[in-house]
């Protein structure tokens, strides 16, 4: 059989023998109850494999999966491994077993259905290079179903992708409730489609669908961050609360897409107001330390037409009404570390901040390029990259051909794997500041969930390497050979890919 294991991310290290590991059924598997959540998970993931009759539990003999806690390995970083009588997985924390158990699964996903499960012995040692490995989706412009957001989130974390951005709000449509604003939902939700007659769309996830997503996302651990776009990106909170703009309105929950004129009145303190009751029920419904607060794209031209920004500028003792937008910031970065909670922003926030100077902890997600993720960590700012420059937008087409599924842009598989968020221009204080990388599918023209995952797959792999895997051991060519076994295993779980050339 392959000596191959063609893991995905490679691991740090992986020594291949000869024999092999052969069992008809899933295994039973061992470990103490610090545990426990991960081994009923991994059953689950893979009931397939679980023996039906009971048998495997009851044989004395059997061979066995042994979890073993070993307090020396980083909390992320596991070892497998595989001997002819058995599997031995050490962890130092659940999440660590986690990703032992996901690789296990890949390998298992790869075996071969009708001899049960045939494992290649091998020696796996492994951690993770960046601590934050990312996937946003915009659930504003298409609003994906509980049960699709959970199949992405089980996806990813095969691939220990342990961030999942949670793109809730923006001018088409608000999909988070909140108790004290209800026509967020009633009005904001919901978008007329011009391009119909009559015909309305959108949704929202309910607080139990939020709780239950959550917690399916724990369990993987996968952590949460819910972004609600702020100031600009707006359009659907002024459709509910017009008087929460500099004219007025009248507004609309937008079905055109591109940047609105319309943002939120920066001289009006209802927009606090309203930024309190947001940031209690994300505090209340998220367990993230991180709130993503936006700030992408706002356009300055109604607050320099407005008199109530116009004397917001007189107080502050600002100039530009622009400068307007780093005072909004650091505001909703104070009211979040109030809730012990830290605001990331896209890298606008970054922008005419010199006299409203960002807290230091509030971290920068570098999405025009790379420049403002490097101006933000040499101010000391924690930096996320997610360069559309560099294949992380997943919106683009995953190659240059008008036949291709997307935007008019392009993310090719090699510039997503190439992508390496500390690269070799930064210094080390500035590298040390880096937390990681993501990509992100803004659903403009991803209208359904299955166009969806043709958009992650299997750029989403060549990002989970470029953030996993060490620099020195990443070679795409080597990816480009194991992607096809890889391929097969998302294929099991239904997943539906792209195919064509990858650079
Ligand atoms: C963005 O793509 N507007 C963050
Ligand atoms: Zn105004």
């Amino acid at each position: 059989m392959n000596e191959k294991l063609d893991l995905i991310p490679l691991p740090v290290s992986v020594k291949t023998h000869d024999s092999v590991f052969r069992s008809p059924v899933l295994p039973v598997i061992e470990g103490g109850s610090v545990f426990q959540n991960e081994i009923d998970l991994f059953k689950e993931q893979l009931c397939l494999y679980t023996d039906q009759s009971g048998a495997g539990s009851r044989t004395e003999n059997s061979k066995k999966i042994t979890l073993v806690m070993d307090s020396s390995l980083a909390a992320e970083a596991y070892t497998l491994e595989i001997r002819p009588q058995g599997l031995i997985l050490k962890a130092a924390s659940p999440a660590g077993a986690y990703h032992g158990l996901q690789s296990l699964r890949e390998l298992i996903l790869s075996s071969g259905r009708d001899d049960g499960i045939v494992l290649p012995c091998a020696e796996i040692a492994d951690y993770p290079r960046f601590p934050w490995r990312g996937f946003m989706l915009d659930c504003s412009r298409y609003f994906y179903s509980t049960e699709f957001i959970k199949k992405i989130i089980d996806a990813l974390s095969l691939h220990h992708i342990n961030v999942f951005h949670w793109h809730l709000t923006d001018d088409q449509g608000w999909r988070l409730p909140v108790q004290k604003y209800p026509l967020l939902t009633e009005i904001g939700s919901k978008r007329l489609e011009y391009r119909y007659r009559d015909m309305y769309s959108g949704g929202f996830y309910s607080r139990e669908d939020i709780r239950d997503i959550a917690a399916y996302a724990a369990s993987r651990h996968v952590e949460i961050v819910p972004e609600v776009d702020l100031p600009g990106h707006t359009s659907s909170v002024l459709a509910a609360y017009p008087g929460l703009g500099c004219t007025g309105g009248p507004y609309r929950v937008e079905d055109r897409f591109g940047i609105c004129e319309d943002v939120l009145c920066a001289g009006n303190d209802g927009i606090f107001d309203l930024a309190d009751a947001v940031f209690d029920t994300l505090a209340e419904l998220f367990p993230s330390p991180w709130v993503h607060i936006g700030g992408d794209e706002v356009l300055f031209n109604r607050w320099d037409a407005c008199p109530k920004c116009r004397k917001r500028l007189e107080e502050t003792g600002l100039t530009h009404s622009r400068e307007l937008q780093s005072w909004i910031t650091v505001k909703l970065a104070r009211m979040l570390s109030e809730r012990g909670k830290t605001a990331i922003g896209w890298d606008e926030i970054l922008e005419d901040s010199e006299q409203y100077r960002l807290p230091e902890e509030t971290a920068v997600m570098s999405w025009r390029g790379r420049a403002g993720g490097l101006a933000a960590s040499r101010l000391g700012h924690r930096v996320v990259m997610s360069p559309n420059t560099e294949g992380c937008y997943f919106d683009y087409r995953n190659y240059g051909h008008h036949e291709e599924i997307g935007r008019d842009l392009v993310s090719t598989a090699a510039q997503c794997y190439n992508m390496d968020p500390a690269g070799p221009e930064m210094t080390d204080s500035e590298a040390s500041l880096i937390l990681g990388g993501q990509a992100n599918l803004w659903s403009e023209v991803i209208y359904a969930g299955k166009i969806a995952e043709y958009m992650i797959f299997p750029r989403i792999c060549a990002l989970a390497e470029a953030l996993w895997t060490p620099r020195d051991s990443k070679n795409f060519e080597d990816f480009k050979v194991r992607l096809p076994v890889h391929q097969k295993r998302l294929e099991r779980l239904g997943l539906l890919q792209y195919r064509g050339p990858l650079e």
